[in-house]
């Protein structure tokens, strides 16, 4: 059964900006004009707001500018309808609610967004600062029964696509560092945390993890993460509308995992990658615990692993580790 406040905004939606008569929102919905109505104050008390005008219809004036399940919903792209978005005020880590609601038995897939997290995570045990100020803390989950091998270029293929998503819709220039930071002019704007669990030689299920710093201005951020952190709207000097983002990028997941799930990403992952590789080329080293590798980023190989040119003329191909960029 349809959301009735998803359909009503379907409605607007669809409008863009002119009126749709009380009516028309009765028939759709199956009710009455009076319920109709009282949907609506529901969608007010929410950060919507309507111009009623007699004869015309409503009009819908404002939206909220705060994650919306509903308004997210309604403007999710056909790829992605079945894609249950659940929006909560606060929560501990985005990843963990969706682990503990797989655990629970939710259908998947669905996407979990807060408006902060009160200990989100990052790789390698790092906290992820997540206050409310209008960036994306946000966990997609899914239930895949496929081969580890399958599952194993799955956070490269979707960082390149959240990175081709954000680039298109916001008009920056976001580029990937490997393995999952994604960058704007060098200063980084989203991390991915995929967390899986396996049994024998099956994933059972996978959470997709990404912070994106969306609308912050930055003020709130530590002295440390101020210099090597940057957000979308300080780099384009503009606000962006958090739940058509969420809704995008949503139909861009859905579409990559669909990929994923058919093999058909392999080809395009190499490819893709060096469009948006932020290292290649470039003089690093890789610090996997206490060893330490220097040499020249030469893109990745087919597993996802990081060329490093040595040296002494050798390769070394990295799965895991944290890389610096060398000062020339
Ligand atoms: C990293 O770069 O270290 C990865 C950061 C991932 C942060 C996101 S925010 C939403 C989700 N919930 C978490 O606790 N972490 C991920």
């Amino acid at each position: 059964m349809p959301d009735p406040n998803v359909q009503i905004l379907r409605e607007f939606l669809a409008a863009d900006g002119d009126f749709v008569s009380g009516s028309r929102l009765a028939e759709l919905l199956g009710v009455s004009r009076v319920s109709v109505w009282s949907y609506m104050e529901k969608l007010k008390a929410q950060g919507f707001d309507f111009q009623a005008v007699r004869s015309k219809g409503y009009q819908l004036t404002q939206a909220p500018d705060t994650l919306n399940q509903a308004l997210i919903q309604a403007q999710l792209q056909p790829a992605a309808k079945n894609y249950q978005p659940i929006v909560l005020e606060e929560v501990d880590s985005t990843n963990s609610e969706a682990e503990r609601r797989i655990a629970n038995g939710q259908k998947t897939p669905f996407v979990v967004l807060s408006k902060l997290q009160t200990t989100g995570r990052g790789r390698l045990g790092r906290q992820w600062h997540s206050p409310e100020n209008g960036n994306l803390y946000s966990s997609y989950a899914f239930r895949p029964q496929i081969s580890p091998s399958q599952m194993s270029l799955f956070t490269l293929w979707m960082g390149v696509n959240i990175c081709e998503c954000i680039n298109a819709l916001c008009q920056v220039e976001c580029k990937i560092k490997w393995p999952n930071d994604l960058h704007i002019d060098g200063k980084k704007v989203a991390g991915i945390l995929t967390e899986a669990r396996m049994e024998a030689d099956i994933v059972l299920n996978v959470v997709l993890g990404i912070g994106l710093n969306v609308n912050s201005d930055g003020a709130d951020w530590p002295d440390e993460l101020k210099a090597i952190a940057t957000s979308l709207r300080q780099a384009s000097n503009r606000d962006f509308d958090i739940n058509k983002l969420v809704s995008t990028l949503t139909g861009r997941i859905a579409i990559a995992y669909k990929k994923l799930l058919d093999g058909t990403h392999r080809a395009a992952l190499k490819e893709r990658w060096s469009r948006y590789d932020t290292l290649a080329g470039q003089d690093i080293t890789l610090l996997q615990g206490e060893s330490r590798i220097s040499g020249t980023a030469s893109g990745i190989d087919s597993n996802g692993s990081l060329i490093i040119e040595r040296p002494d003329g050798t390769r070394y191909l990295a799965r895991a580790g944290e890389v610096t960029i060398e000062k020339k």
